[in-house]
């Protein structure tokens, strides 16, 4: 069986994501996608609320299932026996991070690979971060993020968005 990982924040989960995930579950036999706990990063959302939003936005493809760590990430690989870490590439500006993270998690693990895959091209410019932004100022993120998603925004801006 050929499992893989979705590894990332995910505050919230956009379409871009969700585009990444769909194509993931085309290719791997099971996907999981992962919340992981990014220190660098203070969350608009709770784990707990960013997992519900991604259990809703995938609940229909029945091969990818939703959890959550705060340990290693090829730590969390390797107990599940996966083979693949997937990350999604937008702009030429991904690429330096994702190398290092990469040859880090190939030092870490070396049966792992890290399979990349190019964002569409509608979602090239789309980030989790840029959608907070524009929420937060009460602007139309709908068709960007699930519909559920932009409800779930326009609650913690307080009716904006
Ligand atoms: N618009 C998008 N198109 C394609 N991939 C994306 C997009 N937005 C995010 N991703 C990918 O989804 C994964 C998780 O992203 P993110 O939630 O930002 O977590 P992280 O904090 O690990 O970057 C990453 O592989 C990222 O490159
Ligand atoms: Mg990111």
């Amino acid at each position: 069986m050929r499992l893989a990982i979705c590894p990332g924040s995910f505050d919230p989960v956009t379409l871009g994501h969700v585009d990444i995930i769909e194509r993931a579950s085309r290719i791997f036999d099971q996907v999981i996608v992962v919340i992981f706990t990014n220190p660098q990063k203070a969350p608009l959302f709770t784990t707990d609320e960013r997992a519900a939003m991604l259990r809703e936005c995938t609940s229909h493809v029945p091969n990818v299932t939703v959890d959550s760590s705060s340990g290693l990430l090829t730590d969390y690989a390797t107990a599940k026996g996966a083979q693949a870490i997937v990350r999604g590439l937008r702009v030429i500006s991904d690429f330096e991070a994702e190398f290092q993270m990469a040859r880090m998690n190939k030092k870490l693990a070396p049966a792992l690979e890290t399979v990349f895959m190019m964002t569409s091209n509608e979602y090239s410019f789309l980030s989790s971060s840029l959608v907070k932004e524009v929420a937060s100022f009460g602007g139309c993120v709908r068709q960007l993020v699930p519909d559920r998603v932009a409800d779930r925004l326009k609650e913690k801006f307080g009716g904006k968005a």
